[in-house]
């Protein structure tokens, strides 16, 4: 198959890259290197360098990729940010996606696989968190991904487009090749691993107050190899709808740290700090969905394996990508 990845060059999207080309695809990557790096592009698959904001570049890139599927990675995706800059996340998410979507449907492109994330249900009334809760997001990130869901779901009602979209719980861990590297790095693991490498003092928590046992976020941390090979799954013919993907455990913060200790060997003091705005207490996947009806297996599901891969990532490639 001719697989079109935007935000290739992106954490997740690289590494789906990666198993795709794996399992013997043909791989584009479409992607403006605002988020992604270009040598995290997998040296198999083709590269162009994207517009998204152009509708005509975007056009212009389907047609010439003539893709069975497009899997859709490329967006901004922090919650914090999105509280304080929230145009940025609905010009990106929102109206270059529909640039992508007009450009799949003039393309006759038969898949469209999206990165949705369950930041779109809001605080669940209750975990594990099953694809028919009430989506009630509380960023303007998860807003703008649900929103994104909805204009799928009419482009499926009236094109015929068949879609999936996998809300993704916390994506974790690396492949040898490919790990997680952020211009500005926002989330837990790798802070908490840069403090195991000596490059930050103290790692920080975001609440301790939270109604949750240790008083910190609890998460569902999910291995980046097991949610790309949902992608895979999801490009048989006759798949669609939504997908959580999660291992189903919940990890708090605190949890998180001493994990990252056992691991690395190492002391990591953590400072309390205030929460930060936008985060929901509690966030863990019910995904039987998943692994019912695409026959999703994760097979690194446990924090310790998850929290390895990122270690051996990380001391590796102690400062990220070169570029
Ligand atoms: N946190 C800290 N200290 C840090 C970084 C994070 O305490 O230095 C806390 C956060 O407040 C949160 C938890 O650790 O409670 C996880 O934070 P991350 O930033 O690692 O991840 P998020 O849960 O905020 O968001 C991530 C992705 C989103 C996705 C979401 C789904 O960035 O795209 O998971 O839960 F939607």
């Amino acid at each position: 198959m001719n697989v079109f990845v935007t935000g290739g060059a992106g954490y997740i999207g690289s590494i789906c890259v990666e198993e795709l080309l794996n399992a013997g695809q043909t791989v584009i990557v479409y992607d403006d290197l605002s988020e992604g790096h270009r040598s995290a592009v997998d040296p198999r698959a083709r590269f162009v360098t994207a517009q998204p904001r152009d509708p005509d570049d975007v056009i212009r890139a389907v047609q010439s990729a003539k893709p069975d599927a497009i899997l859709h990675f490329a967006a901004n995706a922090l919650v914090g940010e999105s509280m304080t800059n929230p145009g940025k996340y609905f010009r990106n998410n929102v109206g270059n996606g529909v640039n992508l979507l007009e450009a799949a449907r003039l393309a006759g492109v038969r898949k469209f696989v999206f990165s949705s994330t369950c930041a779109t249900y809001g605080p669940p009334d209750h975990v594990p968190m099953t694809e028919d809760l009430p989506q009630r997001p509380i960023n303007p990130y998860g807003e703008s991904k649900l929103m994104f869901e909805k204009i799928l779901q009419w482009y499926h009602q009236i094109f015929g487009l068949e879609f999936v979209a996998f809300r993704y719980f916390n994506a974790a861990g690396a492949t040898e090749r490919f790990g997680e590297h952020h211009r500005v790095e926002t989330h837990l693991i790798p802070n908490v691993l840069k403090v195991a490498l000596g490059q930050k003092p103290h790692c920080e928590i975001f609440g301790t107050d939270y109604p949750t046992p240790d008083g910190t976020c609890i998460r569902d941390y999910i291995h980046i190899v097991d949610l790309a090979q949902a992608h895979i799954l999801a490009m048989a013919p006759g798949k669609q709808g939504f997908y959580n993907l999660g291992n189903g455990d919940g990890y708090s913060v605190r949890e998180v740290i001493r994990m990252c200790e056992q691991v690395t060997g190492q002391n990591i003091p953590a400072v309390p700090k205030p929460r930060r705005p936008g985060d929901p207490p509690k966030l863990v996947a019910g995904a039987q969905r998943a692994i019912q009806e695409l026959a999703w297996k994760p097979r690194l599901a446990k924090l310790e394996d998850i929290v390895t891969s990122a270690w051996r990532w990380h001391q590796a490639h102690p400062n990220g990508y070169p570029d």
